[in-house]
């Protein structure tokens, strides 16, 4: 038998034995006696501090000077290193800084700041005091900060002056002060990163300056926490408006965090590996911050884009610069890259020998960019699929096991730990070559998410109930005669844009809060480049004539003032009618496969066949 088939026959026939033996890699304060808790939680009576983990024990272990954090900055011109002992006494004073505004374990701190050491420094001072951070991407407007803030409550917001995109430089203090505007929540205070490309005044009696704070706090200790308690809450994208609060265990992710950088990655301590994502989204989280320093290897933090910083070569430039093994990132920077320098030009200046594997997550990786991408470096591109909620990959080719052929639109197999089955509507496995719904059968392995942030009847509802015993991920595939496993794309309202997930349901909300909009759908169309965008589809309340170009303008500002720029929401069509179901459903996933060329039936529910060709037309003016 292989390498990958024992080792996964392992972890679903005896899980525990599998991941006792995972938990070693770990620095426990008090070793866990129970391996898995009959609640389904991992290790409930072990103690750690995932922060010791990621930076104290490296530094005793004699790994002080090597790097721990690489910050590259393309938008600023700038970017600094920091050594882990390095790392280590900016976390501890950060933490200490925290700890005088009254932080404590438990305590929530929101962060919502760019892609600077601050962040990753932020994060990790949270853990250190056994608060519970709760990142907010800087690409989301006010209105979904507000969000957050009033469901998370922090007890401090952390922030900065500014985020720079290519274009233009976004000042976050603004967002920031409105978002506490319309929160009910008040923080007790905003600590906010001054930054030199763009000033901020600060709220008297609310904010301090964080290079002043920070320098006059004493390092904290690390706080020993429960294993299963919270080490943060990442909200993500439903299918309604109202986000879902994801939330990590501290003993569970530093397990499975630390067994995939070996297993899934191949990574070994002391390489250099990059995932050239944003902290404020899951990849971030995993894999620029916790996974490469609990594996002791240095993490990469890169402030900029794929293309346009300055140009189509910036990865491989980053590639080259610190001798990155492993490069993670997403396919549609990929395919931005591959539009701008079709025969890889730019990737030819730049020595990339050192490089070991490619992976690419966040959206069905399409057979053109892997091949585009495999011919181009010369070194296995592996495409792997997971979600904020499992917080690791549910499949990939476990290239630190053993490497598996590839094959080209497939995520290749479930990784240990998962058991993924693809169920048709009655919960019957479907055959091989069979399209249903991927599920994962009960235990999730460590990691995986114990429940949603104050709403476990939410988490019920949404993973656990449709398939008693499995949790539903949301996504549809089949797997092939071989047992590998294709991921076909979202059963849901949630669409991916530019690898990041959104909900149209969301942006329907504001849409139909429009005053001259009587009903809307908004759907995902293919993108070339970034995978799929939003198209919106607005009916007006009768008697209602507006100029439709104008109405456009209108709904496309709405959405960017709720829900912010990430969104790319660009188009909006006025239409007469909605295809409906003749209970008033509207007709989605039709209108999807219209907008995306794929045959489709009509539904024998419908209630006027009319209105098909009717959307069809306008999907075309669109
Ligand atoms: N703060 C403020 N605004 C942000 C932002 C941030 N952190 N991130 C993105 N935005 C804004 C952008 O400026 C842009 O605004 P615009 O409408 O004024 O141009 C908008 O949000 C959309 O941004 P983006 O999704 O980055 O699209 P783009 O057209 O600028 O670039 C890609 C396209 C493909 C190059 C880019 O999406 C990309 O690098 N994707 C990789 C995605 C990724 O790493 N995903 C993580 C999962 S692994
Ligand atoms: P997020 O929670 O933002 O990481 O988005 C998770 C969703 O992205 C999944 O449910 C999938 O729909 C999609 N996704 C991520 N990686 C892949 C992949 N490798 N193949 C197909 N879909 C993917």
């Amino acid at each position: 038998m292989s390498g990958y088939d024992e080792a996964y026959r392992r972890s679903t026939r005896h899980p525990e034995e599998f991941w006792a033996e995972a938990a070693r890699g770990i620095d426990w304060d008090v070793a866990p006696a129970t391996v898995l808790g009959q609640d389904g939680r991992w290790f409930p009576d072990g103690r750690l501090n995932t922060c010791h983990n990621a930076l104290d024990r490296h530094v005793a272990a004699g790994r002080g000077g090597q790097l721990a954090l690489i910050h590259d900055s393309p938008v600023t011109g700038g970017g600094r290193v920091l050594s882990y002992a390095e790392l280590l006494d900016e976390v501890a004073r950060t933490a200490g800084m925290l700890r005088d505004l009254g932080v404590g374990a438990g305590d929530t701190v929101v962060i919502y700041m760019p892609m600077v050491p601050e962040a990753v420094i932020a994060m990790l001072a949270c853990a250190r005091l056994g608060a519970v951070h709760s990142v907010v991407f800087g690409g989301f407007a006010a209105r979904e900060l507000a969000v957050r803030v009033d469901h998370a409550r922090p007890k401090v917001v952390l922030s900065a002056s500014c985020g720079i995109e290519p274009s233009r430089v976004v000042a976050y203090k603004p967002l920031l002060d409105a978002a506490l505007e319309q929160a009910a929540h008040r923080p007790e205070r905003c600590v906010i990163l001054r930054r030199p490309q763009c000033p901020a005044e600060l709220t008297e009696g609310r904010d301090l300056d964080w290079a002043a704070t920070v320098r006059d706090a004493a390092p904290a200790p690390c706080v020993s926490v429960a294993a299963t308690d919270p080490l943060y809450v990442l909200y993500t994208s439903g299918t309604t408006g109202s986000p879902k609060g994801v939330l990590r265990d501290n003993g569970g992710h530093a397990v499975a965090l630390h067994w995939s950088m070996a297993h899934v990655y191949g990574a070994a301590p002391g390489e250099v590996f990059w995932a050239a994502s944003d902290v404020g989204w899951v990849v971030g989280h995993s894999y620029i911050v916790y996974a490469p320093l609990l594996a002791g290897c240095t993490t990469v933090l890169y402030e900029g884009k794929p293309v346009g910083t300055p140009d189509p070569g910036a990865y491989w430039r980053v590639v080259a610069t610190y001798g990155v093994r492993t490069l993670f990132t997403a396919p549609t920077a990929i395919r931005a890259i591959k539009k701008e320098d079709p025969s890889g030009e730019f990737a030819k200046k730049w020595d990339l020998s050192g490089l070991r594997h490619l992976f690419l997550a966040g959206e069905r990786l399409d057979p053109d960019t892997y091949h585009w991408a495999a011919d181009l470096l010369g070194v296995p591109v592996v495409d792997h699929w997971w979600q904020t909620e499992t917080g690791w990959p549910i499949a990939a080719n476990c290239v630190g096991i053993e490497t598996l052929p590839a094959r080209p639109g497939s995520p290749t197999k479930p990784v240990p730990g998962w058991d993924v089955h693809v169920l048709d509507a009655a919960g019957n496995d479907c055959p091989p070559g069979v399209e249903g719904s991927v599920t994962v059968k009960l235990p999730l392995p460590p990691g995986a998410l114990p429940t949603l942030y104050r709403d476990e009847a939410r988490f019920r509802a949404s993973y656990l109930e449709r398939h008693p015993g499995h949790y539903l991920t949301g996504d549809g595939g089949h797997f092939d005669a071989d047992g590998y496993l294709y991921v076909m794309g979202r059963i849901d309202d949630v669409i991916n844009v530019a690898g990041h997930r959104l909900s149209t349901g969301s942006m329907e909300e504001v849409l139909a809060g429009h005053p001259d909009v009587a009903e809307c759908a908004v759907i995902g169309v293919a993108d070339e480049v970034k995978g799929q965008v939003p198209v919106g589809f607005a009916v007006l309340k009768s008697g209602c004539d507006r100029d439709p170009e104008e109405l456009e303008r209108e709904l496309v500002a709405l959405v960017r003032e709720r829900i912010g720029p990430v969104a790319a929401f660009r188009r909006a069509v006025v239409v007469a009618r909605l295809p409906k179901t003749r209970s008033g459903k509207i007709l989605r996933g039709t209108m999807r496969d219209i907008a995306d060329d794929r045959p489709y039936a009509t539904p024998s529910t419908i209630e006027d066949p009319t209105t098909l060709p009717e959307i069809a037309e306008a999907m075309k003016r669109a």
